[in-house]
């Protein structure tokens, strides 16, 4: 153990020389330009009344599952939240599970098997890696949205393949060339899995349903966390897939259903933003604004992520430093998260930030540079 604590020490002390250790800070007061709250639903006092609501009528919504989905945790509010879901988004079949990470994860560590080859984008969230270090798949990256590269490397392969990719990147702010890909999974009868975590929200039911590629994808991840101001993931796919992963994913088996108020709020999310479509309209407006000031940027025109690469940890630090003292919270991303150079002020912008807010943000960070 002591031999371990030393290791461990001499990784943290690293960090800390390099100014890259992470450590857990008490939120602050600020101008939120750093969280995944896209359309304000977390701090919107309607959406929490409709909830509490809900509560009051039915209390037993906050108690606890009492097992697994296979066991005693099978609630009726699970059940049907899926098949609101899997209707939703023109799906045959719905599976929840408690957050994104544990639904890419039971995903990728479940459905490919020894013989078979997972193709990653080389930025794909860090859930789909450590699944596929849990699968006995092998694992190949494609360089970032370059389809060319992707077509390289499916040429070369004769077993099955899975194509993993997001359709808006998350540290880069960029969307997939999704139709592209779908094609490319045709052509090789490669299996495509969709993660939707940054898109759901912000592009209505995301991507696949916008561009109608439901027939083309293995598996498409809705996560709630984010623009949905909630909390959990579904995976939208078949009914052979959802039985498959009921019966062999770990991740979902052998773990506690999460109480019904998660799945509650989830269903009483989309429901609220039938009716508030004017948030995405607000959110767009927004990124335009941001957009409209002329920070140099590889993020998409219409991406609620926005990053600024400054590559140098120090110069980065102290721009995110100086940011916050004029009371405007963002999130510096340094190596390893990304790429050596390609370190980024990684900027969220949101339905509810106001005009001068954005500018003064951007007026501070184009001074700073
Ligand atoms: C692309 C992507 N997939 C999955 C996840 C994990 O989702 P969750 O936060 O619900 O665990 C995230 C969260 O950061 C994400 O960005």
């Amino acid at each position: 153990m002591l031999k371990n604590l030393n290791r461990f020490q001499e990784a943290l002390c690293k960090r800390e020389q390099a100014g890259t250790l992470r450590t857990l800070k008490q939120k602050v007061e600020g101008v939120d330009f750093y969280s995944n709250d896209y359309l304000g639903l977390a701090r919107s006092k309607e959406f929490q009344n409709i909830l509490l609501e809900k509560i009051n009528k039915n209390p037993q919504l906050l108690s606890g599952s009492t097992g697994s989905r296979l066991i005693s945790g099978n609630s009726k509010v699970v059940a049907f939240t899926e098949n609101f879901i899997a209707e939703k988004h023109q799906f045959s079949s719905a599976l929840l599970f408690p957050s994104g990470y544990n639904a890419n994860l039971a995903l990728f560590s479940t459905l490919p098997d020894r013989h078979d080859t997972i193709i990653v984008d080389e930025q794909i969230h860090r859930s789909v890696h450590d699944a596929c270090t849990m699968s006995n798949a092998r694992k190949l990256k494609f360089k970032h949205n370059d389809i060319q590269h992707l077509e390289s490397i499916l040429e070369r392969q004769t077993g099955h393949c899975y194509i993993a990719i997001e359709s808006l990147y998350s540290m880069e702010g960029d969307l997939a060339p999704i139709c592209e890909i779908a094609e490319l999974a045709k052509k090789y009868e490669a299996a495509l899995i969709v993660d939707e975590a940054h898109a759901f929200g912000v592009f209505g039911n995301g991507l696949v349903d916008q561009y109608g590629l439901q027939d083309r994808v293995t598996a498409n991840v809705i996560t709630y966390g984010k623009a949905l101001g909630a909390h959990g993931a579904a995976i939208l796919c078949n009914d052979t897939v959802k039985s498959y992963l009921i019966n062999f994913a770990s991740p979902f088996i052998y773990t506690t259903s999460a109480q019904d108020f998660q799945w509650m709020s989830i269903k009483t999310g989309y429901d609220f933003l039938e009716y508030h479509k004017e948030f995405s309209i607000l959110l767009q407006e927004n990124i335009k604004i941001f957009r409209s000031h002329g920070l140099e940027s590889p993020s998409s025109e219409t991406s609620p992520v926005q990053s600024i690469i400054i590559p140098d940890n120090q110069k980065l630090k102290s721009l995110q430093e100086t940011l916050s003292k004029e009371g405007f919270l963002t999130y510096a991303i340094y190596s390893p998260t990304v790429k050596e150079g390609t370190e980024r002020l990684r900027i969220c912008l949101h339905s509810f930030n106001t005009e001068t807010e954005i500018t003064r943000l951007t007026e501070a960070i184009i001074d700073f540079i």
